[in-house]
């Protein structure tokens, strides 16, 4: 008996400490003020709730936009994002990352809006030295505009991950070694938007924004970033994600998506690359 409540006092306290860890990591992570800039937009951007949460707006003269104040060698980036609703067509909605200068390096999740009722597209593309051409794009599988939802990038020497509620929806792995260039010296800074992008976004620019339902408004919160800042004291910066790859869950969620919800890989579009798609599509695509 005793030691099944001394077991039980324990994994109570083990508990209480763990709730205090987390709510301090979550408020210590969270803050707009301290860790994001507004770039443009006019007054469109919004920081609010204390730095909580951060609104973008989009009408016919402006959209608006943020960055990170910090630039980062490599880590893990989360963001929850609640989507403009109803008509959304020819509004984009984006969370990348980007280097500085010629030859930048990104990793990008772009959010396509669509008439009421139709599916969003998210678009990843990767540019590494300028070049990009790798797009994939899918449906989601919930209705973004509804409530947040949580999307990653893992950013590390050997791949790049996007997750959208954790589930993996692409890899792309380090080619380097069959001469495909990725990111790996740029540092790179997030970068969020709102912006007006009629002439292609939405079902391949056939229908335009409806300025009557303008302003059109995206919701940001949970800005978390696990990573190395460029100019951290010492070389030692740890992130947890550093060597992070997919498991055998992982694997299976990710080929859920991208045979369910895949909507274009580049990989797939030999009308596009007559000849011949890019080398690292031959390869596992984990
Ligand atoms: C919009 O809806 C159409 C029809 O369901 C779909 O084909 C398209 O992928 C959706 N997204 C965009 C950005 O056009």
């Amino acid at each position: 008996m005793a030691t099944f409540s001394d077991s039980g006092a324990l994994s109570y306290l083990s508990m209480l400490l763990l709730s205090i860890l987390v709510a301090y990591c979550a408020t210590a992570a969270a803050d707009f003020y301290r860790d994001a800039e507004i770039t443009w937009g006019d007054g469109r951007a919004k920081i609010l709730d204390g730095g909580r949460m951060l609104t973008l707006s989009l009408d016919q003269q402006s959209g608006s936009g943020f960055q990170s104040k910090n630039d980062y060698l490599f880590g893990r980036f989360d963001l929850q994002l609640k989507l403009v609703p109803g008509n959304s067509a020819g509004t984009v909605t984006t969370f990348f990352l980007s280097s500085q200068g010629a030859g930048h390096d990104e990793i990008d999740f772009e959010f396509l809006g669509n008439t009421s009722g139709e599916p969003y597209t998210v678009h990843t593309n990767v540019y590494a030295q300028g070049k990009g051409d790798k797009e994939q794009r899918f449906h989601l599988w919930f209705d973004p505009t509804a409530a947040f939802h949580t999307y990653s990038i893992v950013w590390n020497p050997q791949r790049i991950i996007f997750l959208v509620d954790n589930s993996p929806i692409r890899v792309f792995n380090n080619h380097k070694s069959i001469g495909i260039p990725f990111p790996t010296s740029q540092p790179m800074r997030v970068q969020c938007s709102l912006w007006n992008a009629d002439d292609w976004a939405t079902q391949g620019g056939r229908v335009k924004t409806d300025w009557t339902k303008a302003p059109f408004v995206a919701y940001y919160r949970n800005f978390k970033i696990d990573g190395c800042p460029v100019g951290t004291s010492g070389g030692s910066c740890g992130f947890q994600s550093q060597t992070q790859e997919l498991d055998a869950k992982g694997r299976n969620r990710m080929r859920w998506v991208q045979e369910k919800h895949m909507i274009y890989n580049y990989c797939a579009d030999v009308r596009r690359f007559p000849q011949g798609t890019s080398a690292e599509c031959k390869r596992p695509r984990f």
